[in-house]
């Protein structure tokens, strides 16, 4: 099966960008990390990132039609973004899988990082591992959709 691994915005400045939150490592790094962690598995996975809304609008539908399973870090559209909320809803309803990932862990920060507006449509989410949350995502994707 393939996996669109997404990322939305400010994503691509890992490791220039607050690295006491979220690492010394880029996104560049982030993509061998998934290589190495679906090499060997029945899984092969696709790393992208994108500030712009409409583009990660456009991913999930491509999901969709590909029947593609997700691991999305929507990042700051996390907290408001009802038109990515509905897109992500898409891809459950469809019988596809999408895992909410962050590397942070959003409930140990600001009031407002609280709220996410994707978990509710999510398969799952997991946050707080730094890099190792996408491990996990991908660990979690391993297996068949039960
Ligand atoms: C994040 C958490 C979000 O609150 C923030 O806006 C991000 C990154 C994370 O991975 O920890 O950009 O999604």
């Amino acid at each position: 099966p393939h996996v669109l691994v997404l990322n939305g915005p400010n994503l691509g400045r890992l490791g220039v960008r607050e690295p006491d939150v979220y690492g010394s490592l880029s996104l560049a790094d982030l993509a061998s990390s998934v290589d190495e962690w679906t090499a060997g598995t029945a899984l092969t996975a696709e790393v992208r990132q994108t500030d712009d809304e409409a583009e990660l609008v456009g991913w999930l539908h491509e999901a969709v039609d590909a029947r593609a399973d997700v691991v999305l870090n929507p990042a700051a559209f996390t907290h408001y973004s009802y038109a990515l909320r509905d897109a992500a809803a898409m891809v459950t309803k469809g019988g596809l899988r999408l895992i909410e990932v962050h590397i942070s862990n959003p409930y140990a920060r600001e009031e407002f990082r609280h709220l996410s507006v994707i978990g509710p449509i999510a398969t799952g989410t997991i946050a707080g591992f730094g890099f190792d949350s996408y491990r996990l995502a991908l660990a979690a994707l391993t297996g068949p959709a039960s």
